[in-house]
């Protein structure tokens, strides 16, 4: 653990408690990072927690949700006063609703945007004052293939990534000067617990996971693992000169 690339160093990662945010905070931990594990769940949360603890990482659980800016500031001062210090925050806490523009209900519009775009300001806004203290800070930010090529069916989610990739290059200009980088990762369909979920709830799961697969030319769909890597490249010294871009991880599926 002490000899990793993200020794020394305090990674927040929100939605931690599953997924592609579990896989970011285990890694993060593994190499050598000490992790806020921030989650509105707790079950997951305490579990990814207590994952690290037994590989013998430091976390701690702290439970928010992502949307409401007193959780927001909470989860930020919390990670201080643990580790004392906060150098990688990973915006990763996510949700989808399924509609085409005219069907999505005005809820579900504002829900998409108060989880997958406000919770992710919410994020930076109270992260970047103690990264410009400390003189240096990366962002992660989850958007999406979704943010950059439209998805069937997923109105308000494409909109809200697409959000999440203006934000982020926002940032990168905003605060390179200060030493703050900030990217995005634009997964495909990748193989966590929400795609469980909706796959759970088709007529055919396996038909339909199939469909999944094979609308990505590598034929597969991604591990949570691997978008964990691409976090890690661009929150370490490896992803140093990489400001501003969205990271795409998705098998060729946006290729075509
Ligand atoms: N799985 C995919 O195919 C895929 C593809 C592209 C992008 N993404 C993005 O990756 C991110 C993670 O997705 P995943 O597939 O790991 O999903 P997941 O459902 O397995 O995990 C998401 C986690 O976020 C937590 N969460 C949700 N809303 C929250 C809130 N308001 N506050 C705090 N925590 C909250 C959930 O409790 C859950 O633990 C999301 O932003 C999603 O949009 C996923």
């Amino acid at each position: 653990m002490a000899d990793g690339k993200l020794r020394g160093k305090t990674a927040l990662v929100t939605g931690a408690g599953s997924g592609i945010g579990e896989a970011i905070a285990m890694l993060f931990a593994a190499q050598g990072a000490g992790v806020a594990v921030v989650d509105f769940d707790p079950t997951g949360g305490e579990r990814t927690a207590q994952r690290i603890a037994d590989a013998g990482g430091n976390a701690t659980y702290i439970l928010a949700d992502v949307s409401r800016a007193g959780d927001a500031e909470r989860m930020v001062a919390q990670t201080l006063a643990r580790f004392g210090r906060l150098d990688i925050l990973c915006n990763n806490a996510g949700i989808g609703v399924a509609a085409v523009c005219h069907e999505t209900s005005e809820a579900d519009w504002d829900h998409t945007m108060a989880v997958d775009l406000k919770g992710v300001f919410l994020g930076c806004k109270y992260a970047i004052p103690h990264m410009l203290r400390q003189g240096r800070g990366v962002i992660c930010n989850t958007a999406s293939v979704a943010g950059q090529v439209g998805v069937p069916n997923r109105a308000a989610y494409c909109a809200a990534k697409a959000g999440v990739l203006g934000l982020t290059k926002s940032i990168a200009i905003d605060y390179a000067e200060q030493g703050i980088r900030c990217n995005a990762l634009l997964p495909g369909t990748v193989d966590s617990p929400w795609i469980g979920k909706i796959l759970a709830q088709q007529a055919d799961p396996q038909g339909q996971r199939k469909l999944m697969e094979a609308r990505q030319p590598l034929g597969r769909m991604g591990r949570p693992e691997e978008i964990a890597g691409a976090a890690l490249f661009l929150c370490s010294d490896d992803g140093a000169f990489v400001t501003g871009t969205g990271l795409v991880i998705d098998g060729g599926l946006t290729a075509r």
